[in-house]
């Protein structure tokens, strides 16, 4: 592979974003980037720290955001893939997201990976890459969204009930959509691409298709 690849698969919380992604990245023999653990990250650091908005701001410079050898997200050094998953995570990360310093930040940080990529978000088809050879967008419907975040959850031992999920994931929709910086929205040649109905492999048979039409 001579051309470097990049796609973008951005799209609703909790619609299989990154399991896709995986799997793509995977089948191609690239590398796959979890763009939300990185805001994850931030809003962990956050919460740890028990910083307001401009005392997040003010330390940036300081707060390392990266990823191990074996793809783990790290904060400053130290591996805390656990703790970003958590729902107090899950809680406050759309905020934090919607700090432009921070986007400007993490959109400089995943601009230069130097690598073929698989990368999923919300603005890697319209802001971090906006020359991907293939763009996705995912959705799903809420409730099949929350229940497949709920099992997940729920398997990790993470006490929640189905309606707390939902909530956050609608939460989430809302203000993804509206926040004023890189708001969640299809970029103009992205694949609308909703897989209430379809399996892994069925939604990794499609978008090797539309890899293989487009690249
Ligand atoms: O994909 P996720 O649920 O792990 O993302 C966590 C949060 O980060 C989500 O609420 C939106 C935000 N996010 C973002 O604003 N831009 C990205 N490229 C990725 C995630």
């Amino acid at each position: 592979m001579s051309e470097r690849v990049q796609i973008a698969i951005d799209g609703h919380s909790s619609t299989g974003k990154s399991t896709l992604a995986k799997a793509l990245a995977k089948y191609l023999n690239i590398l796959y980037l979890d763009s939300g653990a990185m805001y994850r990250a931030v809003a962990l650091y956050q919460m740890e720290h028990n910083l307001s908005d401009q005392d997040l701001i003010n330390r940036l410079e300081q707060l390392e955001v990266s990823f191990n050898a074996k793809n783990e997200i790290c904060l400053n050094g130290k591996m805390v893939e656990n703790e970003i998953r958590k729902m107090e995570v899950s809680n406050r990360v759309s905020g934090v997201a919607q700090i432009p310093e921070v986007r400007k930040k993490l959109v400089e940080l995943q601009q230069k990976v130097p690598q073929s990529v698989v990368m999923d978000g919300r603005d890697i088809g319209t802001v971090v890459f906006p020359k991907a050879q293939l763009k996705l967008f995912m959705t799903a419907s809420p409730e099949i969204r929350a229940e497949r975040r709920y099992n997940e959850l729920r398997s990790k031992g993470e006490e929640v009930s189905l309606k707390e999920v939902l909530e956050n994931i609608k939460t989430r929709d809302f203000q993804d959509e509206n926040r004023t910086t890189d708001p969640l929205r299809v970029a103009e040649d992205a694949v609308y691409f909703d897989n209430s109905d379809l399996s892994l492999d069925e939604q990794l048979h499609k978008a090797i298709q539309l890899y293989h039409e487009r690249a």
